[in-house]
């Protein structure tokens, strides 16, 4: 079964190139006009090619994350936060910011990232002492639960979110909370089911597949976490990840 379901994932992920060169070929054309100019017919046609590569291409990204989540692999190693957040940020930004997702590349400390990203309603909350810290943690899970959560935050922000991340008792803390419609409390449970979606299409028209927060509960689980919501309709929802550190964490 395990392997049946890497094969898949094999698959999966060898979508992703053909479907990358579709996205920056069509991109190009629509963009540096350097292959001559277009009708406007021409225009909407590539147009729709590349709104509908970036679905797929969505979908794909949806489909490994929830086949990486089921994988059951764990690898544990020290990490710092400063290694990670400023990718996934880059990361989420890239398709709904551009600009600002470009400046993050580029950002030295924490200081520079926590003034630049206000620019795209970001706040984020952590202290120095904790995005120096080493923290024995599956770098590529939790790159992958704080992308879900940043992406589906960004999808329904109106104006702000705040990203926090935080030590407390012997728990490692990151918590996402945007300001749009929220979520009703008969939602909660349902949510976190695969393929279950409240939604309409983002400004991108790209749509989700309801996989985010099904591959996060996993993969928080499947850490010995938990997760936590607190949302209600129009109260903007937070989202709150919890993992047990291991003891050797503490002792040195
Ligand atoms: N921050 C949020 N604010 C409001 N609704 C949310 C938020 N995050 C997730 N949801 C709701 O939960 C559903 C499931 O989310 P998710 O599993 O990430 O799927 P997708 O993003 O593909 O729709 C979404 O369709 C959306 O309705
Ligand atoms: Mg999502």
């Amino acid at each position: 079964m395990l392997e049946k379901r890497l094969k898949l994932n094999l698959l999966f992920h060898d979508l992703k190139s053909p479907l990358a060169v579709v996205e920056t070929g069509v991109t190009s054309l629509l963009n540096r006009r350097r292959y001559g100019s277009l009708s406007e017919k021409q225009e909407k046609v590539l147009g729709r090619i590349l709104r509908n590569a970036r679905v797929a291409q969505v979908l794909v990204n949806d489909l490994l994350e929830l086949g990486c989540a089921q994988k059951g692999i764990i690898r544990e190693s020290p990490i710092k936060i400063s290694s990670i957040i400023p990718e996934v940020l880059w990361q989420v930004l890239d398709l709904t910011n551009h600009n600002l997702s470009t400046k993050i590349k580029d950002v030295l400390d924490l200081t520079q990232l926590q003034s630049i990203l206000p620019e795209g309603g970001i706040t984020l909350s952590i202290s120095p002492e904790i995005w120096e810290k080493e923290f024995y943690l599956d770098e590529r899970k939790i790159k992958q639960i704080i992308r879900n959560l940043m992406s589906n935050a960004l999808k329904h922000m109106k104006n702000s979110i705040e990203l926090t991340i935080k030590e407390k008792d012997n728990c490692f803390i990151c918590s996402v909370q945007d300001d749009g419609k929220g979520i009703s409390p008969k939602y909660h449970k349902k949510i976190f089911e695969a393929y279950f979606q409240m939604d309409d299409l983002d400004e991108n028209n790209l749509r989700g597949h309801g996989l985010g927060l099904a591959g996060v509960l996993i993969l928080v689980e499947e850490i010995g976490g938990e997760l936590l919501l607190e949302s209600d309709v129009a109260k903007g929802a937070k989202f709150i990840v919890r993992l047990p550190m291991p003891e050797k964490l503490n002792e040195g």
